[in-house]
């Protein structure tokens, strides 16, 4: 929509989970913007509320007080099938964990996430196959999941989140599984795509990969955002520009 709107935004965001007489408070009032074509890292010791404040981002679970919005225009106020649909139109999301379908190839699982929108067949083959051709799989396009490496199974995850193009990149540590140099492969995969325009919100607990490829880190710690600061310049300031706060 208008410029001035950040491309998200989350205000006095709160998740409170109910364990029998208990109350925890994953996420205690978060407000943090991401502009369109940034990349912001979150990071913060485990359980500090990342994956809870991802999945509300991604519009993945309700919260229990506070907004999140996209172009200034509430999640909340969507109706819920208008709501999912844009999900699958505008975001992709990545995890730890890849979630790729075990009885389907690498290409079928890519294809996957052209079904939303009623792409034909063979287009969804064809843009399928380009996805994954661009991410070195080429040769790889018949195989199923457990005969893939890590790091390939990973790259056929981020070709079925980006293969509908969309505004929005969602990785719950992507590269939790994965050795150095396949995680450094992955970080620079998102960050090419970034460059070309994607906004991506990444958790990792690897600083110094997000330091290298991030605008902003976000810190959280027990449900709060205690710390947000520059890592590299933003998108469209040159380097060596003052990226401070
Ligand atoms: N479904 C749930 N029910 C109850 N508590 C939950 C639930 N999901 C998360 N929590 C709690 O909320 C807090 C934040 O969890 P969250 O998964 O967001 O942390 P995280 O920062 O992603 O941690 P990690 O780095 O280990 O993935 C934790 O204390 C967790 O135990
Ligand atoms: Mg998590």
């Amino acid at each position: 929509m208008t410029a001035d709107h950040p491309h998200i935004r989350t205000t006095d965001l709160k998740r409170y989970y109910r364990r029998g007489k208990h109350e925890v408070r994953a996420l205690d009032g978060v407000s943090v913007t991401v502009d369109r074509g940034e990349f912001v890292s979150l990071v913060g010791a485990s359980g500090s509320g990342k994956t809870s404040l991802l999945n509300l981002m991604a519009g993945l679970d309700t919260p229990t007080g506070g907004t999140v919005e996209f172009d200034g225009v509430s999640l909340a106020s969507i109706p819920r099938r208008e709501r999912a649909h844009q999900r699958a139109k505008k975001i992709g999301m990545i995890f730890q964990s890849f979630n790729l379908i075990s009885h389907y190839t690498a290409l079928q699982n890519v294809e996957t996430a052209l079904y939303f929108d009623g792409t034909h067949h063979a287009e969804r083959v064809r843009l399928a196959t380009a996805a994954l051709e661009r991410l070195g799989l080429a040769d790889r396009l018949t195989h199923r999941p457990a005969d893939l490496s890590g790091g390939e199974q990973q790259r056929v995850a981020v070709a079925r989140a980006v293969v509908k193009k969309p505004e929005i990149l969602f990785a719950d540590e992507p590269t939790g599984n994965l050795d150095y140099d396949n995680s450094r492969q992955i970080m620079s995969l998102m960050k090419q795509y970034n460059s070309e325009g994607l906004t991506v919100v990444l958790v990792t607990h690897n600083l110094d990969l997000a330091r290298e490829l991030s605008h902003k880190i976000v810190r959280m710690e027990y449900g709060r955002v205690v710390g947000s600061g520059a890592g590299a310049p933003p998108p469209g300031n040159p380097p060596g520009g003052d990226a401070s706060p």
